[in-house]
């Protein structure tokens, strides 16, 4: 069986003290409420300033996971304003999404840079959640599974396979982030297996079997156990539902 994950992207909201609150709420919440082997790998991830913070009440063995919302590409150096895969390891993270849209919209992130992010966070021993998914322009011109091809190979594809063992793929359709409006099952569905069958096909069969690929775009309390329970999907990537404790691990507990 292959591991299920829920990630919350908190994006760039919460100060430290509505972080603190909401870390308390949700690690307070899960031990009442996950267990066994079937629960999924919880991953929270807040914006830089408030790792140290977040990663202190997720306790070190913790259930909860801790995960940066990007890294650059460099190990260290001259880059102003800048956080390496090798501080964020340093500070608790394990995991680092990566090739968000936001991030390759508003940053103009390109394959290119992205397969060195993921390089760099690999090499400082951080697990990847590398970011697929199309806008709507690309979906209604039909072109949905080209582009998402393209984002895998010329992202992704390019890693060794002990290197891909450590990556999860998120889902993300752009039309569907904050939008409120959720991929059907069947478009989900239809994505995750297309990816999968992509993985099968750049490494091996295995490697498409063990792979997690979360489902993120308008994922809630109230659809989330539908989207879960498609066969291809693994859990989900988490906005605006993962900063109300409640809707998360509802969210989180929909297996
Ligand atoms: P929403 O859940 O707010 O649609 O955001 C999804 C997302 O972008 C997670 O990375």
């Amino acid at each position: 069986m292959r591991q299920k994950f829920v990630a919350g992207n908190w994006k760039m909201n919460l100060t430290l003290p509505e972080a603190q609150a909401l870390t308390s709420e949700i690690v307070q919440m899960l031990r009442d409420e996950q267990h066994g082997p079937e629960a999924a790998q919880v991953v929270i991830c807040p914006s830089y300033p408030l790792l140290p913070a977040v990663g202190r009440l997720l306790g070190e063995g913790g259930k909860v996971a801790l995960g940066a919302q990007n890294c650059h590409q460099k190990e260290s150096g001259a880059y102003t304003g800048e956080v390496s895969a090798k501080l964020l390891q340093s500070i608790g993270c394990q995991y680092v999404i990566l090739g968000h849209s936001e991030r390759r919209q508003y940053f103009h992130e390109d394959n290119e840079l992205l397969s060195q992010k993921l390089k760099a966070a690999l090499a400082a021993g951080l697990r990847p959640i590398f970011c697929v998914g199309e806008s709507l322009e690309t979906r209604e011109a039909d072109e949905t599974f080209d582009f998402i091809a393209k984002q895998l190979k010329d992202g992704l594809f390019h890693l060794s396979n002990e290197e891909f063992d450590k990556v999860l793929i998120a889902y993300e359709p752009i039309w569907a982030i904050g939008t409120g409006k959720t991929a059907s099952t069947a478009q989900a569905q239809e994505v995750h297996a297309f990816i999968r069958e992509q993985v099968a096909s750049a490494y091996d069969a295995e490697a498409a079997n063990n792979t997690a690929i979360l489902y993120g775009g308008s994922c809630n309390a109230q659809n989330a156990r539908e989207l879960f329970s498609q066969p291809d999907v693994d859990g989900g990537l988490i906005g605006g539902a993962s900063l109300k404790s409640r809707d998360f691990v509802t969210i989180v507990t929909s297996f």
